[in-house]
């Protein structure tokens, strides 16, 4: 089975993505061949300083590695060190319709906001189909919000493998039955960790760097104190039993604490007696006593650039054989020499 999933590079890593999708990855690294990549062509359509590009790039890869995924196991790479990518890019864009991209709702929720769209955002889901397309993933580990762009892939693949593979038969991707032909693009599946679908901010809102609302995984201490000391919260008195819903403090306390912490907490919590404050300090001590060592071997990464680009290029090299592999058939297939 093959795994594959991407980060953005596009700011700092904050709790929400841990929960919502590295956490998987490094699990799953022991599940099978883990492909994991710091997607950094598509980091371009938000982030536009080329310093800023090069530092998130590499944040991105000391915060996989400081969270546990061991580069024997997975392969841990930049998207832009295989340019084989850019090339799938255009040939799956030339059978992706229009009206599904115009649909898609990453690009939806953009223009909404008011943010006037360039070809680069608008493009985003097909580079993103590449990607899990050129290394033929089984499982694409992702947060709720990616599970569209996974469903373009598996129909993209599907549209490319009717139009060049004689003998396809979408019924059969595999061609396990007589006279079907496997499809050249494998199709791949999302998978998702419900009960963490959606990690809340200190707002309420979903946590996200667009809405400056997270908890970073390896900021400052001091800011991460600030973060948590400010989590949003209601009038309820020191006293008074405290509402379980719309309470982005009480699912942060759910989500960091061990179960029979959260099972106390959860048990004053419906009582009543202890105000928001203990339980801020609370969710503070669970961040440190989950992510303290991360932290170290983040420092560790960081005081050793040459060790991280080792990996890195060590990646590249096996990911790269694998989209040549690739490439090849589908070259082949559309008539590029
Ligand atoms: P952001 O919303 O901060 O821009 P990204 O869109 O870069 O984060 O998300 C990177 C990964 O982390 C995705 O797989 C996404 O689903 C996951 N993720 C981001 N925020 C959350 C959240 N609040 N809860 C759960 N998963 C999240
Ligand atoms: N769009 C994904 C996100 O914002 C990142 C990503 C790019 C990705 N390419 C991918 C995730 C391929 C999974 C597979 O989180």
């Amino acid at each position: 089975m093959r795994i594959l999933s991407g980060v953005q590079s596009s700011g700092k890593l904050h709790i929400g993505n841990y929960y919502g999708a590295l956490r998987q990855f490094v699990h799953l690294q022991d599940e099978g061949e883990a492909y994991y990549f710091i997607a950094n062509y598509h980091a371009l359509t938000t982030v536009r300083d080329p310093k800023l590009a090069l530092e998130l790039t590499r944040d991105a890869a000391t915060a996989y590695l400081a969270l546990g995924l061991d580069p024997k196991k997975a392969i841990l790479f930049r998207q832009s060190d295989v340019r084989e990518v850019l090339e799938l890019y255009w040939i799956l864009g030339t059978v992706t319709p229009v009206a599904n991209l115009e649909r898609a709702h990453s690009y939806k929720d953009k223009i909404a906001k008011g943010i006037s769209p360039d070809f680069g955002l608008f493009a985003y889901p097909v580079l993103m189909a590449a990607d899990i397309l050129l290394y033929s993933a089984d499982f694409v580990p992702v947060g709720k919000d990616q599970v569209q762009h996974i469903e373009f892939a598996r129909d993209w693949a599907v549209k490319f493998n009717t139009q060049y593979v004689p003998g396809y038969d979408p019924a059969d991707p595999d061609g396990e039955e007589r006279g079907h032909a496997p499809g050249i693009l494998k199709l791949p599946a999302a998978r998702i960790q419900e009960s963490t679908a959606v990690v809340p901010g200190i707002d309420g809102q979903k946590m996200s760097k667009s809405y400056g609302n997270t908890i970073d995984l390896f900021g400052d201490e001091k800011e991460v104190k600030k973060r948590i000391m400010s989590i949003k919260t209601d009038s309820t008195p020191v006293e008074a039993p405290k509402p379980t819903t719309d309470s982005p403090l009480y699912d942060l306390l759910k989500l960091m604490l061990p179960e029979s912490e959260f099972h106390d907490v959860d048990a004053t919590w419906k009582a009543g007696g202890k105000g928001y404050g203990e339980y801020k300090k609370k969710l503070l001590e669970a961040y440190h006593a989950t992510f303290g060592p991360a932290r170290q071997r983040h420092a560790e990464l960081v005081a050793d650039p040459g060790e991280l680009e080792r990996i890195l290029q060590d990646g590249a090299n096996r990911a790269r054989e694998e989209a040549a592999r690739l490439m090849d058939k589908v070259r082949r297939a559309v008539g590029i020499p």
